[in-house]
């Protein structure tokens, strides 16, 4: 969404994470940003140029352009203009140290010095190169200068250690670089927002739920943080894990939740509750399993906590609290409308749970938005990412 159409130049330095650097590009093409590389003489070592030229179709370009360029081009200057942005992944130890001191030799460091793009830094090495106190120090360097650097990921390494020194996922680097380009109109709020079902447990074993996998909730959280948030997500168990770079908290039940929500809630500007939450409990909880040595079964259930009822009770002044409704068509409006008043809310986003396209477990949804002020609008049938998008928008008209 936020990549469609924009120019981004991709940097591939000679470590053993160029492998990865075709599968980056790839995603960055489906997202259609245009993208143009420039490979370093240690990248193509590793890795030719034929394979980022099938996967771009654009020319690659390599250290002899630089040193005999194509007629009439010059190869630093076109590519730094041509950038909205610049990723250089993977980024060895011997590229921060030429870029962090200006050294202009390679055409990739001096395509992002002839550019006014920002620029983000993935680098991945061996763990004692990324704690070296040289790269350490070319690292606060570049970061003082105002580069995005993303701390290399944890595990085990190609060179057989382990520790920090991998490249972070492709949806991560992906994240990173949506930030930059994204506008940063969240940017110094508080965003905090919950996700996914609650489990009330039965016994040892088993346990109450619902069908909500928390894709909602988890867009949310991920476009308030490229749009400047500083996103606090709180969740049930989740159909898919939240990327690393999300201040993550994850709970069981819904009297777990309410306590991270209700400690939270001062330090906060935005709630936004789209966590299915389960309404009742056991009465009783069953030590152990539970024997089927009767033919039938009843269990009491008692009501939980209605959270945002609570939150909204001990809200400030200033703060939005926005609420979801899962209802059928026929009684939407009306049911969330109830809600809205009833829970004291801001705004409720509700959504028609009977639609396949719209219920649950789905990656795309539709949604009716009321405001506490009367207004009502309606965001139409697309991907969850970009109804997140759109109901950010929303939140925003309250600030
Ligand atoms: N919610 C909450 N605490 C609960 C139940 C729901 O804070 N114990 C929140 C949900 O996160 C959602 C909103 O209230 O933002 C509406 O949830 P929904 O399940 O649609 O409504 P309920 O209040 O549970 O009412 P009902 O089940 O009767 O539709």
């Amino acid at each position: 969404m936020i990549l469609s159409g924009k120019r981004i130049l991709l940097g591939v330095c000679g470590g053993i994470a160029a492998y990865k650097a075709p599968a980056l590009l790839r995603l960055l093409t489906k997202k259609n940003a245009i993208v143009r590389v420039v490979l370093t003489e240690g990248a193509e070592a590793f890795i030719g140029p034929l394979t980022f030229e099938a996967l771009s179709q654009e020319k690659v370009f390599c250290q002899r352009d630089f040193l005999s360029p194509p007629p009439g081009l010059i190869p630093h200057t076109h590519l730094g203009r041509f950038a909205q942005a610049i990723v250089v992944a993977p980024a060895t130890a011997s590229f921060l140290a030429t870029l962090s001191c200006g050294n202009a030799q390679s055409l990739l460091v001096a395509s992002i010095m002839a550019s006014k793009a920002r620029v983000l830094i993935c680098p991945a090495m061996n763990v004692s190169m990324w704690e070296h106190p040289a790269v350490r120090e070319n690292v606060a360097k570049l970061l003082s200068w105002g580069y995005e650097v993303l701390c290399p990921g944890e595990g085990e390494l190609a060179c057989g250690e382990l520790g920090p020194g991998r490249l972070p996922e492709e949806e991560t680097i992906i994240s990173h670089l949506e930030r930059l380009l994204a506008p940063q109109d969240f940017s110094a709020k508080k965003v905090l927002i919950t996700a996914g079902p609650t489990r009330e447990p039965l016994d040892a074993v088993r346990f109450i739920s619902n069908r909500s996998s928390g894709k909602m909730g988890l867009e949310l959280a991920k476009a308030a943080w490229k749009r400047g948030a500083e996103v606090t997500l709180i969740h049930g168990p989740l159909a898919i894990s939240p990327p690393p770079f999300l201040k993550t908290l994850p709970v069981e039940t819904t009297s777990e939740m309410a306590e991270a929500v209700l400690s939270r809630l001062a330090e906060i500007d935005v709630l936004i509750m789209a966590a299915a939450v389960a309404d009742y409990r056991p009465v009783r909880v069953y030590p152990g399993k539970m024997k089927k040595n009767s033919p039938s079964l009843t269990i009491s259930l008692e009501r939980t906590t209605d959270i945002l009822s609570e939150v909204t009770k001990h809200k400030s002044p200033g703060q939005i609290i926005v609420g979801f409704a899962a209802e059928e068509k026929d009684c939407l409006r009306q049911e969330a409308l109830r809600k809205l008043r009833e829970k004291g809310l801001d705004l409720i986003i509700a959504n028609d749970i009977t639609r396949p396209e719209t219920g649950f477990e789905v990656e795309t949804n539709e949604v009716y938005l009321f405001f506490a002020d009367g207004r009502e609008t309606h965001i139409p049938l697309a991907s969850k990412e970009e109804v997140a998008w759109k109901i950010l928008d929303a939140v925003k008209e309250l600030f």
